[in-house]
């Protein structure tokens, strides 16, 4: 079943258009990755789908259900949760507390209580760690930790913006070792954004390509990289144009 689809998006910030004419289908349990150079408009992207910035044009719909121009809560009810770039602890307040803020919008306290055990029993380091204060975490701890906290919202689709952004190999390893379980153990689908189609080779699955706001390629990441089509499509060449 489709649970995301965007259809034509076109996202402006004044005079620059950042995101032009973009569509992607993500099926319920997929993971796509959205990859391109800094400033295609991945993040913009991501951000357009939470309701965080307003399309100019185009229509995303969540489980079927229309959410263009929705506020940032609502599409969050409907199942869909986002890790912005940067790994935005709160570094004074607790492990604990960092989650908590994660259910902040969830009136019911028991609720809360149940999904915070249910993310320490994936995160056992998280729980060893959960009265000391965030600020603490290595570089890689936070980024699962801001993975955990979005987490708490028990949310159907998760995007995630540049996880490996600044980490050291081995422990880029860990955090997609981490999000590949928990997409197993979770049901999740998951849109995950990476500059680099390193990951998306190693992970397998479907791939799409940004390149000036544009989707300039889109398809099995491992076929398009092994086809020197990323390549290509990374530094500005179609397939139509190839360099002399
Ligand atoms: N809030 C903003 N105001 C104006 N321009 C922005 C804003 N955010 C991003 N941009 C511009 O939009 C383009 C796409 O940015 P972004 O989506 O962050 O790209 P990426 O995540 O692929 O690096 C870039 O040219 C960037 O400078
Ligand atoms: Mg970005």
């Amino acid at each position: 079943m489709t649970l995301l689809a965007v259809e034509g998006l076109s996202v402006r910030y004044g005079q620059l258009t950042a995101l032009r004419d973009a569509s992607l289908m993500l099926d319920e349990g997929e993971t796509l990755f959205v990859t391109g150079p800094n400033g295609a408009g991945k993040s913009t992207l991501m951000k357009a789908i939470a309701g965080v910035v307003r399309p100019a044009a185009g229509c995303i719909r969540l489980g079927g259900r229309d959410i263009t121009g929705e506020a940032p809560e609502t599409i969050a009810r409907l199942g869909f949760s986002m890790v912005p770039e940067g790994r935005q602890v709160f570094g004074e307040l607790t492990v604990d507390e960092n989650l908590r803020l994660g259910a902040g919008m969830r009136g019911d306290r028991a609720g809360a209580a149940r999904d915070l055990e249910s993310v320490f029993e994936s995160f056992p380091m998280l729980k060893e760690r959960r009265d000391g204060a965030a600020g603490l975490l290595s570089g890689g701890q936070q980024q699962m930790l801001v993975i955990a906290r979005a987490l708490m919202t028990r949310p159907r689709l998760v995007a995630i913006d540049e996880p490996s952004l600044g980490l050291a190999p081995l422990v880029i390893d860990q955090v997609y070792e981490l999000l590949l379980r928990l997409r197993a153990e979770r049901r999740l689908t998951l849109l995950v954004v990476e500059q680099s189609s390193t990951r998306a080779t190693m992970t397998g699955g479907r791939m799409m390509l940004l390149r000036s706001g544009r989707v300039v390629l889109e398809g099995d990441a491992r076929e398009l990289n092994a086809s020197g089509a990323v390549e290509r499509a990374y530094f500005g060449y179609s397939d139509a144009e190839e360099p002399a």
